[in-house]
């Protein structure tokens, strides 16, 4: 995995068909997708269920780009191995999710995965200079964890501009996840964030029988991203 600040388009699974999860990841690399993102959820960090390591194991052979796990688990410490035995490339942890996310995070890295942190809508940046130097990837919310389909949260716009100074020339991703769409895009690219994670934007209109309109999704909101930062 190299890094570079180039948009990317992280599509979401949890708007996928859960009945075909091989295909429908297939169909968004084949359309385009530059990462794979799973929303591992706990039903107890977050108010809603996914993914334990099976079922991550599982996408695994289907994933030819990058496995993107987000885990809005917690405690999180006793399944970061389980999550990177199952092929996970990027894990990330919440700094929500318990007291000592900078163990967390050093664990992240021992198991030889990409460590990302997660920071929900109402969290601010004061510990970032304490962990950058051991993340890859921040990932600020942009909507409260637990499901797809919700508005997009307008003072995070601040926050990334605040935190891509902070990130200076690190190799660190800005990660954005939630409400992603050809509105919401632009505004993030300009603050400063390259991996845009989308559900329902990119899914909507298609399916594994007619995957062309996950394309033309995906399209649309890499150009409307790109087009801001030509003109920047
Ligand atoms: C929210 C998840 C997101 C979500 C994005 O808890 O982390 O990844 O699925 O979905 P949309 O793009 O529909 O907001
Ligand atoms: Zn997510």
């Amino acid at each position: 995995m190299s890094f570079d600040r180039n948009i990317k388009i992280a599509p979401s699974i949890l708007s996928a068909d859960f009945a075909n999860f091989g295909e429908e990841i297939r169909a968004i690399e084949g359309q385009g997708a530059d990462w794979v993102h799973v929303d591992v959820m706990d039903g107890h960090f977050v108010p809603n269920l996914t993914f334990g390591p099976p079922a991550v194991k599982a996408f695994r052979p289907h994933v030819t780009t990058v496995m993107d796990v987000h885990l809005m688990i917690a405690p999180v410490d006793p399944y970061i191995e389980a999550y990177a035995e199952a092929g996970a490339d990027v894990i990330t942890a919440h700094l929500e999710a318990g007291p000592h996310i900078h163990r967390t995070l050093q664990a992240i890295r021992a198991t030889g995965a990409k460590a990302g942190l997660a920071l929900n809508p109402a969290t601010g940046l004061d510990a970032i200079p304490y962990l950058l130097d051991m993340v890859d990837l921040i990932c600020v919310m942009t909507v409260n964890p637990g499901f797809g389909g919700q508005k997009f949260i307008h003072s995070q716009i601040d926050k990334v501009r605040r935190l891509r100074a902070m990130i200076g020339d690190r190799p660190v991703h800005i990660e954005i996840d939630g409400g992603i769409t050809t509105e919401t895009a632009p505004l993030m690219a300009a603050a400063g964030a390259d991996v845009l994670v989308a559900g329902s934007a990119v899914f909507k209109g298609g399916s594994v029988a007619n995957p062309a309109p996950y394309g033309a999704n995906i399209r649309a909101i890499r150009d409307a991203a790109e087009a801001v930062l030509a003109t920047a």
